[in-house]
């Protein structure tokens, strides 16, 4: 059935690292602190680990159940599955994700290269100020800014003209076990500083009265939608590539536990480094959180221009790995879907997309008009994380929801998930929280939030 242009993973292991790869990347490192930080420490962990355990990670089985099934792109697959109906909007709305995703991600991901060279190099130096000062000097940087970003879409587009296989799989195997002793290392010095106890306190003792802000819930449930690469398709198209001989229930345990696991760790990096500084406040810190915090840390560091670089070149290629699978959901519709040549498909999406990073590039200090909206009170790219993250990736996950849970439904899944004897555990509790507990909790929280926003 696949077509001259698909690819396959070479083993379970070549997915489950190429899920890896899409799943832990800045949404783990720079956006889960930054949402701690809005969302006020413990509670806002509290209430995310939920989210992963009963939403996430049952549409992350759902989501790679129907990729292989159909063995097609997010669009084509729905229509595969249950032709001749609607739910082929559900992988439209996830291309478009991708699409605007990959749009901000990319501008992030360009300030990680960014300080590779300033680590290295020591550019940045000084108290805490100074650290604040360099941010935000750089990121008003227009022509750097724009550089950064259009090199960072130029090397995801060259690497995936090759396809996804391959490349990927062999990065990631490298990338992870280096990536988490690093992270380690760095979170046993964060937590020996002194003042350190005051972040554990304020990341691992939850304010309860918290848990209930319906901001706290959307936050949380977007940045684990966000976190997996769930919602527009990623892990469809991923699992599109996966053989048929392969067990899905294990595979998706471990990137759940791993992407997970790395989050919580930079957790354990930030928030003690972050408290040691006097006058520390993880809420006001946005987007330029771990770019102030990070450097002041590696300075305590012996060797730190080493660690620091270090670091941000693992984060950097961490970035790198996601930004592929956000680009390629696109690229697999137009070529699955109609039939365009892979390096037609990535030039024209690679093109919009860039067109569409340019007000998020400047919207950090560089140019007024982008870093507030009028009438809006946010920056340009905070807004589209806010309009992809907080809405369209736990929407997109609703659909799917339903879609298996209710249209293909749980018996065909588990055909699917059980294929050649594979072992799937607890089928009833997984069939149970996709058709109840994912689209109610998922509907309640979008609802309470438009009602927040605009219903007074
Ligand atoms: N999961 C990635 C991260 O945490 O950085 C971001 C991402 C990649 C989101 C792919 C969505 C996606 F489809």
């Amino acid at each position: 059935m696949a077509g001259t242009d698909r690819g396959a993973w070479s083993s379970r292991l070549g997915f489950i690292l190429a899920a890896a790869g899409s799943a832990v990347g800045l949404g783990n490192i720079w956006g889960f602190p930054t949402q701690v930080g809005q969302g006020g420490g413990a509670a806002f962990v509290l209430v995310y680990l939920m989210c992963v355990a009963l939403i996430c990670a049952p549409i992350m089985v759902a989501e790679v159940a129907i990729g292989r099934r159909a063995q097609r792109d997010p669009v084509t697959a729905f229509r595969v599955i249950r032709p001749g109906t609607a739910w082929w909007l559900t992988g439209l709305l996830g291309v478009l994700a991708g699409v605007g995703i990959l749009s901000f991600y990319a501008v992030i991901a360009g300030w990680t290269v960014a300080y590779i060279w300033f680590t290295a190099t020591g550019a940045v130096t000084g108290g805490q100020q100074a650290f604040g000062e360099f941010f935000t000097a750089f990121v008003s940087n227009v022509p750097v800014i724009i550089g950064l970003t259009l090199l960072v879409l130029g090397t995801t587009a060259s690497i995936i003209v090759a396809g996804v296989h391959g490349g990927i799989e062999r990065v990631t195997k490298l990338l992870m076990p280096v990536l988490i002793g690093l992270l380690l290392l760095l979170a046993i010095r964060a937590v020996t500083l002194p003042g350190a106890e005051n972040g554990l306190a304020y990341y691992m003792r939850p304010d309860m009265s918290r848990i209930w802000d319906i901001g706290v819930l959307n936050a949380a449930l977007g940045q684990a939608f966000f976190s997996l690469s769930l919602g527009m398709g990623a892990m469809i198209t991923y699992g599109s590539y996966l053989s048929r001989r392969e067990t899905i229930g294990t595979a998706v345990i471990w990137v759940v536990v791993l992407d997970t696991g790395i989050a919580l760790l930079a957790g354990f990096i930030i928030f003690p480094a972050g408290f040691s500084i006097p006058g520390f406040d993880p809420a006001t810190g946005g987007p330029g959180l771990i770019f102030t915090v990070l450097p002041r840390l590696f300075a305590t560091l012996p060797g730190g221009h080493l660690f620091g670089a270090a670091f941000f070149i693992l984060l950097a290629m961490a970035a790198l790995t996601s930004t592929i699978s956000l680009l390629e959901v696109p690229v697999a519709h137009l070529i699955d879907a109609h039939g365009w040549s892979r390096p037609r498909a990535v030039l024209v999406v690679t093109g919009a997309t860039a067109v569409l990073a340019i007000p998020s590039a400047l919207s950090n200090g560089a140019v007024p008009f982008f870093t507030s909206l009028p009438g809006l009170g946010m920056g340009f790219l905070d807004l589209m994380a806010l309009i992809w993250n907080n809405f369209a990736l736990p929407i997109g996950g609703l659909f799917v929801a339903l879609f298996v849970g209710w249209a293909w439904r749980i018996d065909g899944a588990l055909e699917e998930l059980q294929a050649e004897g594979a072992s799937f555990p607890m089928p009833a509790v997984w069939g149970g929280l996709l058709r109840y507990v994912c689209p109610i909790a998922i509907g309640l929280i979008i609802v309470f939030t438009f009602r927040a926003a605009f219903g007074g």
